[in-house]
C-alpha cells in the first residue's frame, strides 16, 4: 500500500481529519503504533530500514533536501500505511540565515523581530524538508552561569510570554499545513531554567505557587498561541523528574490547559528516569513516562523495547496508546504532510536572499544594548576620526559571532565587524587590526603587544571581547561570568595606552563587568548576534543606527548575587540605600546592629549593576505626567495608564516604554515589580507622543493559595519609564466585585 490512499484528503475539515486518523489507528499494528511513537537519530542507511518496517514516526537533525525526500519516500511509498515522517531540527535563531541568539531577539523587546525572525527559520529550514523545530525555549532563566539562558527568552514572565507567543506565530504562519510553516515546540516543560547552581540537568525545586506564577506562564501562553507540540524537560522538579510527572504533563498541561498536541521527551530523558533514580530499568521509565503523558521518545529506544510487554501485560492500556498516536498522526495532518509530504527545493534564491539578510541585521541592531556611553563618544564619525584600532577575537570570527545552536549557519556567511567597519569607512579612516588573544579564553599575553601597538597610535579602539560561542549553549554553564581569559588584562593594557575604548562584547549570557566599567568608555552588549553581527554593529557604532535595545535580564555585579532579577519579593527587611553597609565602612569591632539589618551582601551593592530593561539611547528621553484613566477600577473593567514621553535628544530613535506594577498586599506576596506592558515606540528628534496602556484586572490576577488564578482586590502602584528601575508612579486601587 502506498501514499496514494491518502490521497482526496486535501481541504479535510477538523471532524474529517479525526475520523481520517480513527480509521487509519484501526489498520495500525501495536508495533506501528510504537513506531509512530519514536523518533530516531540514526544514520540514513538504518533509519531506512527502519522505516521500511514501520517503526520510524519522526527522523532528528537529517537536513539534506534528498535525504529527506528520499525517507518521506520510503515512509510513504514502501511501508504498509503511507505514513509521513516528522522531521525534526533544532532551527532556533535560524537556520542558513543566523539571527541573534533568542536572549539577544529579547533585548530587542520586539515581538515583531522576534516573529519575522521565526518566520524566516521556517521559511529555510521548511525548504530543506524540515517540518518541525525545538523551539521556542520559553524557560523562565533568572541564573546566567546556566549556559542555556543564551537560548531562553530572559527572566520575565510577561516579556517571554509575550516574545514567546511571537515566535510561535512566525514558526507556524497562519497555517501549519502552508509549505513554510513547521511546527513549534514549547520547551522545556516545565521549570528547567531553575536548574540549581546554574549547572545544565540539573535539580529544580520550585514551590507550586512560583511554578505558577512565574515558570508556567510564558508555555501557557505557547498553548494560548496554538503551540503544536511540547517537550518535557530532563530536569528534575520537585524530586519527580518531568519526563515521569504526570501531574505536570497530564493534570496541568492536558486536563487544566486543554492542550491537545503531542508531548516529546527530551533527548534520551526517558531512560534517564533510571539515571535520576526514578525508574528501576528502562522498562519502568518507559512505563513512567508513558503514563506521565510524553508521547513521543527522542532519540532512544525505551518505548520501541518495552511498550509491547507493557501493554501485553496490561501495565499500559491500548487505549492510552491510541490517544497518544493519535495525537502525532493528527500533527501530521495539520502538517500537510499526508498530502504533500515531498519538499520541493527553490533552495538557492530563498536561503539567505538579501531580505533575509536585511532582516538578520535589523534584528541584530535592534538586540544591542548600548549600557554605557561616557561623554557620548559614540556614535563614532568617520569624518572625525583619522585611525581606528580594533582589538579582540571576536572582532573577525564569523563562527563565534553565530553563537550556540547554529547548526546550519555556516562562517563563511557572516559578516565580522572588523570587515563592516572597513566597509563602511573605506578610505576615509585608516582601521588597524589585532586579536590581542587567541581565543576569548587564552591565558597569555602572546598578541598584548601588537594591541597596545595599535591602541597607541589610534584616536579611537574598538574592543570587541566576549565569550565564544561554546561557553554558552547546553552543558556550556559557567561558575565565574566575567570576561573569561586574559581579557580583564588586555582591557587593562588597552587602557593604560590613554586611547578611548569602546567595548563591544559578544556573548551568550550577562557577564559581570562592574571591574571593567571604568576602564572603558563605552559598552555595546551585542549577544551572539547571528550572521549579520559585523553591519549591524558597525551601523550602530557610528550612529547609522541608533540603540535601542533593553537588557531581558538584570545583569548581576557579582557573581554571589544570583539569583538576581528585579521581580524580587520585597522581604520583611527589603534593602534600602539609607541602611546598606558597605564592607569598607564598617568600623572595627562595631556592634553588630550597626550593619543594617536588611536583606543586603556587604560586600556588594544590593541593586544590579544594569536593571531588567536597562539600555540607553544615543537620544534621551523624558517621561513625564503618568495617569490613570480611574484612580478605583471595579473588578472585571478594563482602565487605562497614560504617559508623555519625549524625545529631548537631536536623533530620532525608538524607544521600549515598559509598563510595570505592583499588588502591594496580596493573599501570596507578590513582587516588587511586575512587567504589565511594553512597547516599542519611534520618535523623531523632538517629538512628544501620548503613550497608553490598557489594563483589564484580569491582568493582575496570580495563582493565590489555593493556586486559584485570581486578581485580588486592594492597593496597587503603577510606574512607566524606559527601564524597570524607573520612579515615574501613580497608583490605583482594585475594588471587588460588586454583588449583584
Ligand atoms: C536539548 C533539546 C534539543 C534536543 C534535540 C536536547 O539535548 O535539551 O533542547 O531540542 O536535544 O537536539
Amino acid at each position: 500500500m502506498s501514499a496514494n490512499i491518502h490521497q482526496q484528503r486535501n481541504n479535510t475539515q477538523d471532524s474529517d481529519k479525526e475520523s481520517y486518523v480513527l480509521s487509519l489507528l484501526s489498520k495500525m499494528t501495536l508495533q506501528e503504533k510504537i513506531g509512530q511513537m519514536s523518533q530516531l537519530n540514526n544514520d540514513c542507511e538504518t533509519l531506512a530500514i527502519s522505516i521500511k518496517k514501520g517503526l520510524v514516526g519522526a527522523v532528528l537533525n537529517e537536513v539534506d533536501l534528498d535525504t529527506i525526500n528520499e525517507l518521506q519516500r520510503i515512509a510513504t511509498q514502501e511501508t504498509r500505511l503511507g505514513i509521513p515522517l516528522l522531521i525534526g531540527r533544532d532551527v532556533i535563531h535560524g537556520f542558513n540565515t543566523i539571527f541573534p541568539i533568542p536572549l539577544g531577539q529579547a533585548a530587542s523587546w520586539s515581538p515583531d523581530v522576534v516573529e519575522i525572525c521565526a518566520k524566516i527559520s521556517a521559511i529555510e529550514s521548511s525548504n530543506s524538508g524540515v517540518n518541525w523545530t525545538f523551539a521556542p525555549m520559553i524557560d523562565i532563566s533568572r541564573d546566567p552561569r546556566w549556559g542555556r539562558i543564551a537560548e531562553s527568552l530572559g527572566e520575565d514572565p510577561y516579556l517571554c510570554s509575550t516574545l514567546g507567543t511571537a515566535m510561535v506565530k512566525g514558526f507556524q504562519g497562519d497555517k501549519l499545513s502552508d509549505n513554510t510553516s513547521i511546527a513549534a515546540c514549547a520547551k522545556h516543560f516545565a521549570g528547567y531554567g531553575a536548574s540549581e547552581s546554574g549547572r545544565d540537568y540539573n535539580t529544580t525545586n520550585i514551590p507550586e505557587n512560583e511554578l505558577r506564577n512565574v515558570y508556567l506562564p510564558p508555555f501557557k501562553a505557547a498553548t494560548n498561541a496554538g503551540v503544536a507540540t511540547f517537550m518535557a524537560s530532563f530536569s528534575d522538579l520537585n524530586g519527580i523528574p518531568v519526563t515521569g510527572n504526570k501531574w505536570l504533563l497530564d493534570d496541568i498541561l492536558r486536563t487544566e490547559w486543554q492542550y491537545r498536541g503531542p508531548v516529546v521527551s527530551d533527548w534520551e530523558s526517558i531512560p534517564q528516569l533510571v539515571t535520576h533514580g526514578f525508574a528501576v530499568d528502562e522498562k519502568s521509565a518507559a512505563l513512567e513516562a508513558c503514563n506521565a503523558g510524553v508521547d513521543m521518545e527522542m532519540a532512544s529506544d525505551n518505548y520501541a523495547q518495552h511498550l509491547t510487554s507493557l501493554i501485553k501485560s496490561n501495565k499500559i492500556n491500548i487505549n492510552k496508546i491510541d490517544i497518544m498516536v493519535s495525537r502525532i498522526l493528527k500533527l501530521k495532518f495539520d502538517l500537510g504532510l499526508f498530502e504533500s509530504p515531498f519538499t520541493k527545493s527553490t533552495a538557492s534564491t530563498k536561503h539567505l536572499n538579501s531580505f533575509h539578510l536585511s532582516v538578520a541585521k535589523q534584528a541584530a541592531s535592534k538586540s544591542c544594548v548600548l549600557l554605557k556611553n561616557s561623554k557620548q563618544i559614540l556614535p563614532l564619525s568617520k569624518t572625525k576620526i583619522d585611525s581606528l584600532a580594533v582589538i579582540g577575537p571576536l572582532a573577525d570570527d564569523g563562527y563565534e559571532q553565530m553563537g550556540t545552536w547554529a547548526f546550519d549557519g555556516k562562517a563563511k556567511h557572516s559578516i565580522t565587524c572588523l570587515s563592516a567597519i572597513k566597509d563602511y569607512v573605506k578610505d576615509s579612516v585608516d582601521v588597524k587590526f589585532a586579536i590581542g588573544m587567541e581565543t576569548s579564553r587564552s591565558n597569555n599575553y602572546d598578541g598584548f603587544c601588537e594591541a597596545i601597538q595599535i591602541a597607541s597610535s589610534a584616536d579611537v579602539t574598538v574592543m570587541i571581547l566576549g565569550e565564544e560561542a561554546i561557553l554558552s549553549g547546553e552543558a556550556h554553564c559557567r561558575s565565574n561570568i566575567n570576561l573569561p581569559g586574559y581579557q580583564e588584562q588586555l582591557i587593562n593594557a588597552v587602557y593604560e595606552t590613554g586611547t578611548p575604548i569602546v567595548l563591544v562584547i559578544m556573548a551568550g549570557r550577562p557577564l559581570t563587568l562592574e571591574k571593567i566599567l571604568p576602564k572603558v568608555d563605552a559598552v555595546l552588549y551585542a549577544w551572539h548576534p547571528g550572521t549579520m553581527g559585523g553591519p549591524a554593529i558597525t551601523d550602530t557604532l557610528f550612529g547609522e543606527d541608533c540603540p535601542s535595545g533593553k537588557l531581558p535580564v538584570s545583569f548581576p555585579r557579582t557573581i554571589g548575587q544570583i539569583p538576581l532579577y528585579y521581580g524580587q519579593k520585597n522581604t520583611g527587611r527589603p534593602a534600602s540605600e539609607e541602611s546598606f553597609v558597605n564592607i569598607n565602612d564598617i568600623k572595627v569591632r562595631a556592634p553588630q546592629t550597626s550593619l543594617g539589618m536588611t536583606s543586603t551582601h556587604l560586600d556588594t551593592h544590593y541593586s544590579a549593576l544594569f536593571p531588567f530593561g536597562f539600555g540607553l539611547s544615543y537620544t534621551k528621553f523624558e517621561y513625564k505626567n503618568i495617569k490613570v484613566s480611574k484612580y478605583s477600577v471595579p473588578m472585571g473593567e478594563s482602565f487605562k495608564v497614560a504617559v508623555t514621553i519625549s524625545n529631548i535628544g537631536n536623533i530620532a530613535a525608538d524607544e521600549v516604554v515598559q509598563l510595570y506594577i505592583r499588588d502591594l498586599v496580596g493573599s501570596v506576596t507578590r513582587p516588587v515589580k511586575e512587567l504589565k506592558g511594553f512597547k516599542r515606540i519611534f520618535l523623531s528628534a523632538g517629538e512628544s507622543k501620548n503613550v497608553v496602556f490598557t489594563i483589564h484586572t484580569n491582568e493582575l490576577a496570580f495563582y493565590n493559595r489555593q493556586m486559584v488564578l485570581t486578581a485580588e482586590p486592594g492597593l496597587f502602584h503603577v510606574w512607566i519609564g524606559g527601564n524597570s528601575d524607573t520612579k515615574l508612579k501613580t497608583e490605583f486601587e482594585v475594588l471587588c466585585k460588586k454583588k449583584h
